[in-house]
């Protein structure tokens, strides 16, 4: 067998939110690849690291008061022990904020640079007075041009679904500060990936001939369709290629761009370059040769496994950088679908957005998560649904109730009956049949064929628990002079454990480092997958992995609801722009609140305070007062005169400070930039008509 030389890496997480399972199923369908590359004998090094830089990070840092060095530096140290947790091995998990990904962000830079892809122009861009930054698209919000849905991101709207600029937003405003933004020229530097066009095609659609002889296609089928709408514009001359804008104007956290002060690559040119820094620091560590990785040319392999969202920047951007800067491109982009639980997308309310850390310090197994994910794999880009009922039965009906207990049966009776010796077996039927599909499971694996693999190695699990049930250990232990038969069934029972355990190993690597003990191996192999133990003491046995309990589960939805309400004081990437719906309440529970239409007879801002507004109200059947904060909403107060607005009426007068008594508290929508909004009542109702 020829030894590959293999560089895998999984996308870079920012650093400016928590793990969940979403980047779980990544990580784990990258790190089962390596193990499985590893357990083959072959050279196969796993870089990761967390994406430090942007716009989000630096406010990230800001909102908690942090400068962005101590976030990053605080969130990688979570990120790293979230992933451990769940056993994924990286040669390195480093960070973008790193000197090596300085200099190579730099070299490539001039690179292409001097290549004559590098092009500057002057552009107008929405610029936020208050804050003095510009604003990146997902940073302004306003009513969509389309549909007026209120609210949108400058990007596309949520709503309608239609894609626009952001100059495009009706009366936009800044997510920032809540300030107007202007439109300001500044220059940015763009790489010219029109020219690239025609390398692109070819890349896209090509494929590389391993060392193997295997022809790797660059892209997975469904990915090389998206990138031909891209890279071909249609008949209306839409789509294709254009150039991509690499640069920053400070306030920005990255690194600044040599010979342009003030300016800053864009974090997306730097991110993927993460992955080479990461190797690098990898290489000057444990002595490998960079070069011979990077380099023109390469002989090794570069595989990237990450999202569909994520597609055009690895199949597009990151060919051509690497291409146009007298680099090696990637030997393969690996794209898969994302996660649901029970068919909908993770919510935060409905407790499905599950963290890492949640799902760890909740006790459970990460090996149950790892194996489900690995069932449900596989190398197409189709979406994945985590059933939670659907885990619980299939971690117990597959990993204990099938795999596990083989060792439990047999284990036994080899320490018991015959000092922990097994038996040469080496001519077992029932072990042929399991060496017979170590080639074609390895297929499956080295395709990522997760799901098809699994399932082929549970049904040499029921061959040969239909072979515990057909000789009945138990039953030849109690009768005389089976002594032999005993030693022989049990051998053979160890043995094709030993063997599940080597099929299982890539998914499962803390049962197998155990199993690994108890079978008195210094470690797991492929090879174990069709070689007998022969002759050989085996160590005592431990049970190797509980059940799931259904509480465990119940429990971990209901952490991450409440982890909601403690968690929205830092904001993550993924952070909706919505409160999260409360705890359930009662018909009674409401009806206990006696709202009523209220008419604003006189409105005043309050001396002494910014935040008050004071309400003079006519509820009909009585005059009252009511402080409210909502001063910095309405500038203008008198202009509320006369109009009608909802108010509690039933909560106990309450002493506000030194301004006087509040009795009764008024309505308002709290928008998502913190802004508040009276709430109104049609034409028609009087003060003091119930609301309910
Ligand atoms: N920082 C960029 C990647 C830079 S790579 C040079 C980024 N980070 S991310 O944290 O938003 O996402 C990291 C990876 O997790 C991406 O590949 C993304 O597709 C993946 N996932 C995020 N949510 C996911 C699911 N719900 N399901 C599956 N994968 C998901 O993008
Ligand atoms: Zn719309």
């Amino acid at each position: 067998m020829t030894q590959r030389k293999i560089l895998v890496t999984s996308a870079l997480p920012y650093a400016n939110g928590s793990i969940h399972l979403g980047h779980m199923v990544e990580h784990i369908q990258t790190d089962i690849w390596v193990r499985f590359q590893k357990l083959r004998g072959h050279q196969c090094h796993y870089c990761c690291a967390d994406d430090t830089h942007g716009t989000p990070i630096m406010l990230a840092a800001e909102k908690q008061n942090l400068t962005p060095e101590e976030l990053i530096e605080k969130v990688h140290a979570e990120h790293l022990a979230d992933f451990t947790g769940f056993y994924i091995g990286y040669d390195n998990y480093y960070s973008t904020h790193s000197p090596e990904n300085k200099q190579l962000s730099e070299q490539i830079y001039l690179a292409l640079k001097a290549n004559g892809k590098i092009e500057s122009r002057t552009i107008e861009q929405l610029f936020d007075p208050e804050k003095q930054m510009f604003l990146p698209d997902r940073f302004v919000k306003g009513e969509c041009p389309k549909c007026h849905a209120k609210d949108q991101y400058g990007d596309n709207c949520e709503v309608c679904g239609t894609t626009y600029s952001p100059t495009e937003l009706i009366n936009p405003y800044s997510a920032v500060s809540g300030a107007t933004p202007v439109l300001k020229e500044s220059e940015h530097f763009f790489f010219k990936l029109g020219e690239c066009a025609d390398y692109l095609k070819q890349w896209t659609s090509g494929s590389t001939t391993l060392s193997d002889g295997r022809v790797q296609q660059h892209l997975q089928p469904e990915a090389l369709n998206k990138m031909k709408e891209w890279l071909h514009p249609d008949e209306n001359g839409e789509g294709g290629l254009s150039d991509w804008d690499i640069s920053r104007d400070a306030p920005y956290f990255g690194f600044e761009i040599p010979g342009a002060p003030g300016k800053y690559f864009y974090v997306w040119l730097d991110a993927p370059v993460g992955y080479m820094a990461s190797f690098k620091n990898l290489c000057s560590r444990i002595g490998l040769d960079y070069d011979e990785y990077f380099q023109a040319g390469s002989q090794t392999e570069m595989y990237h496994f990450i999202g569909k969202d994520i597609l055009y920047f690895h199949a597009l951007f990151w060919p051509a950088m690497l291409e146009f800067s007298g680099h090696r491109a990637p030997t393969g982009v690996f794209a898969h679908g994302f996660l649901t639980v029970d068919g909908q997308k993770m919510s935060k309310s409905r407790g499905t957005f599950i963290t890492a850390r949640s799902y760890l310090d909740g006790g459970l197994n990460p090996e149950w998560m790892r194996y489900y994910i690995a069932a449900k794999l596989n190398s197409r880009i189709e979406d994945i649904d985590l059933n939670l009922n659907d885990f619980i039965a299939r971690v117990n009906s597959d990993l204990v109730g099938k795999y596990v207990n083989i060792a439990a049966r047999a284990a036994g009776f080899i320490a018991k009956r015959f000092e922990g010796r097994l038996k040469n077996v080496a001519g077992s039927e029932l072990l042929a049949k399991l060496a017979a599909q170590s080639e074609a499971i390895a297929a499956d694996y080295e395709t990522r064929e997760y799901a098809k693999a699994l399932r082929e190695i549970m049904a040499l699990a029921d061959i040969v628990n239909e072979y515990v049930d057909a000789n009945k250990p138990w039953e030849l232990a109690k009768q005389e002079g089976q002594d032999e038969r005993l030693h022989q069934v049990c051998s053979e029972l160890i043995n094709a454990f030993a063997m599940l355990t080597a099929y299982l190993a890539p998914v499962l690597p803390k049962v197998a480092e155990n199993a690994a003990r108890f079978l008195n191996l210094p470690k797991i192999t492929w090879a174990n997958t069709r070689e007998t133990l022969g002759e050989h003491t085996i160590n005592k046995y431990e049970h190797l992995m509980q059940r799931v309990e259904q509480k465990q589960v119940d429990d971990l939805i209901e952490a991450n609801k409440q982890s909601i309400q403690t968690a929205s004081a830092a904001p993550a990437a993924e952070t909706s722009q919505y409160t999260p719906v409360a705890e359930q309440a009662s018909f009674d529970d409401f009806m206990k609140i006696d709202m009523r239409v209220a008419k604003v007879l006189n409105c005043q801002a309050v001396e002494g305070s910014t935040k008050l507004l004071k309400f003079d109200l006519d509820f009909g059947f009585e005059q009252r007062v009511i402080f409210s904060g909502i001063a910095a909403s309405y500038p203008n107060p008198a202009e509320l005169n006369g109009r009608m607005v909802i108010a509690v009426a039933n909560f106990a007068p309450r002493k506000m400070a030194k301004f006087g008594v509040s009795e009764g508290m008024i309505l308002s929508a709290a928008t998502a930039d913190g802004k508040l909004k009276l709430l109104d009542v049609d034409a028609g109702a009087q003060p003091g008509d119930k609301v309910g």
